[in-house]
């Protein structure tokens, strides 16, 4: 095994899925800890372009609620990149493994809507906007989500480049459209995402629930999910249409921004009066939703 990536030397390894492995390393010159994305394809032109996408998109990223990249590197001929490394478990990992509050999951979902909306405002789409793609760090005895893995992300301003991997994201948290085709995929497909990660954190379940992929697209293009109300009879008023602001089927209708989302909590009503405005992003919102 390789026990360096140039000036990194390699802890450990983290992960390694179908497209890429990610290393924990320590940087020999500053001591500092970081974590690394490999592409594992020799030769192939078109993966490795899309890592270098994928970092160059990160590049000018700078959130508590993303994880950025520091550096894209190019290892032996394999193209991969440096971000700051997380020490924590990723948001399905940590539902499945803690007892929490919904004020502690409507705290995260704060966070992740904050994320996002950082994303968007910088022509991002994330596109595979998931819980195995947030990790949870805590800093100082607070959880902070940070999204990860922009792999699939492209600059709204880029001309599409359209592949099987590109087109879907991972299967239960994509947006109708984005199953039917890439051409209509806006930023308002990481607006469902959001949606069905707000219905994991209200409900602690999946909003789609079935036994194959088929039937799962199925449901999710006919839009059907199980109402949060059968899942959580006593879930606030404004959770539930939060909920269904950002599961709306069709994009245009579909709640148009993350901190949209973040007033509806707090209350604000949704719909609102039909307007020919182009939308302007609502300010900071105050505090993560409370439930009385
Ligand atoms: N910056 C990081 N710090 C710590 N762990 C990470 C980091 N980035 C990724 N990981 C781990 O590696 C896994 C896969 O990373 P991800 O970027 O989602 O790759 P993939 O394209 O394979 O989904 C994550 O679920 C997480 O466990
Ligand atoms: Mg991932």
């Amino acid at each position: 095994m390789t026990r360096a990536i140039g000036h990194y030397d390699i802890i450990e390894q983290i992960d390694s899925g179908s497209m890429a492995t990610i290393y924990r390393v320590r940087d020999r010159r500053t001591g500092r800890e970081h974590a690394i994305k490999m592409l594992h394809l020799d030769n192939d032109e078109e993966a490795s372009e899309r890592v270098l996408r994928e970092g160059r998109a990160m590049l000018g990223l700078q959130h508590k609620n993303i994880v950025g990249v520091d550096e894209v590197i190019n290892h032996m001929g394999k193209p991969g990149f440096v971000m700051d490394y997380v020490d924590g478990p990723t948001l399905d990992e940590w539902i499945n493994d803690t007892d929490s509050t919904l004020t502690t999951r409507m705290a995260l979902f704060h966070g992740i809507a904050e994320g996002l909306h950082h994303l968007h405002m910088r022509g991002v789409i994330h596109r595979d906007l998931q819980p195995a793609n947030i990790l949870i760090q805590t800093v100082d005895g607070v959880l902070v989500p940070r999204i990860i893995d922009l792999g699939l992300s492209k600059h709204v301003r880029d001309t599409g480049i359209t592949d099987m991997h590109s087109v879907f994201g991972t299967l239960g948290y994509i947006a109708p459209e984005q199953i039917k085709s890439t051409a209509t995929v806006g930023h308002r497909a990481d607006i469902f995402s959001l949606g069905c990660i707000l219905y994991v954190l209200a409900c602690e379940a999946e909003p789609f629930d079935a036994e194959s992929d088929l039937k799962l697209m199925d449901l999710i293009v006919a839009t059907k999910y199980t109402p949060p109300r059968e899942v959580v009879p006593d879930l606030p008023d404004s959770i539930v249409r939060a909920i269904v602001a950002c599961l709306e089927h069709d994009p245009h209708k579909r709640i148009h921004h993350s901190r949209w989302v973040l007033r509806v909590l707090q209350g604000a009503p949704w719909p609102q009066q039909p307007t020919n405005q182009t939308p302007v992003p609502p300010g900071r919102v105050r505090g993560p939703f409370v439930p009385n």
